[in-house]
């Protein structure tokens, strides 16, 4: 099956594999479309960024940034999902922005060049053992200028872990649905901008 997003003024076609069917990453989640339309709705958190995402499944928010005038989107998630990721990569015309590579959290990250401008992430926080690993990865991506937005599905059994960020350094705001896009937002669908909380001296949280 292939969704058809329509962003940036264009549509990208996103396939999904069934045949992984055992795996998280096969589809594209629903806060993933959260956060491709939010993206598409705030076009300038991403316009000549740096860009990663982290836990991309299928890849259709970082296809998103790229198609959205990114300088560069490195889309990142576990080895056996990256032939999913490429191939969505190459199906749609990103301009050689887009590259895909291979990233467990908690893993090194020195050969993708940190920091990076923007860091995305949509429905990875829903596994406990993984929210240390996740906030160390982040913490090694982000500078004090990194922006990350995370999109999750609110899971009553996993509150957002507020205290793990603020352990590592970053500052959360969980962005109100009247920032969001109008119709691709809902109340069980939380988003949050993160930065590192030394970063107070480029005008806040846009
Ligand atoms: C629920 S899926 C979300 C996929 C996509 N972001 C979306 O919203 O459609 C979670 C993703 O996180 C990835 N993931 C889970 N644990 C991970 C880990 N330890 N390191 C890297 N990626 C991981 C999975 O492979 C999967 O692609």
């Amino acid at each position: 099956m292939s969704r058809v997003l329509a962003v940036a003024g264009r549509e990208l076609i996103i396939r999904e594999d069934h045949r992984l069917d055992s795996e998280a990453g096969c589809v594209v989640w629903d806060a993933g479309l959260c956060l491709v339309y939010y993206l598409d709705h705030a076009a300038s958190l991403v316009a000549g960024k740096r860009v990663i995402e982290l836990g991309c499944g299928p890849g259709a928010v970082g296809c998103t940034a790229a198609a959205l005038g990114a300088e560069s989107v490195v889309l990142t998630d576990l080895p056996h999902l990256l032939p999913l990721v490429r191939s969505n990569i190459e199906a749609n015309p990103l301009g050689g922005v887009a590259t895909a590579a291979a990233l467990a959290w908690g893993d090194p990250v020195g050969h993708l060049q940190p920091p990076f401008d923007l860091v995305l992430a949509s429905d990875v926080l829903y596994q406990a053992e993984a929210l240390p690993l996740f906030v160390q990865t982040l913490a090694a991506l982000s500078s004090p200028r990194t922006l990350t937005v995370l999109c999750n599905e609110h899971r009553p059994a996993l509150p957002f872990p507020w205290q793990l960020f603020r352990a590592a350094g970053f500052e959360v705001r969980q962005v109100p649905l009247s920032e969001q896009h109008p119709e691709w937002s809902s109340e069980d669908i939380h988003l949050f901008h993160i930065r590192l909380a030394c970063n107070t001296s480029d005008g806040g949280d846009s």
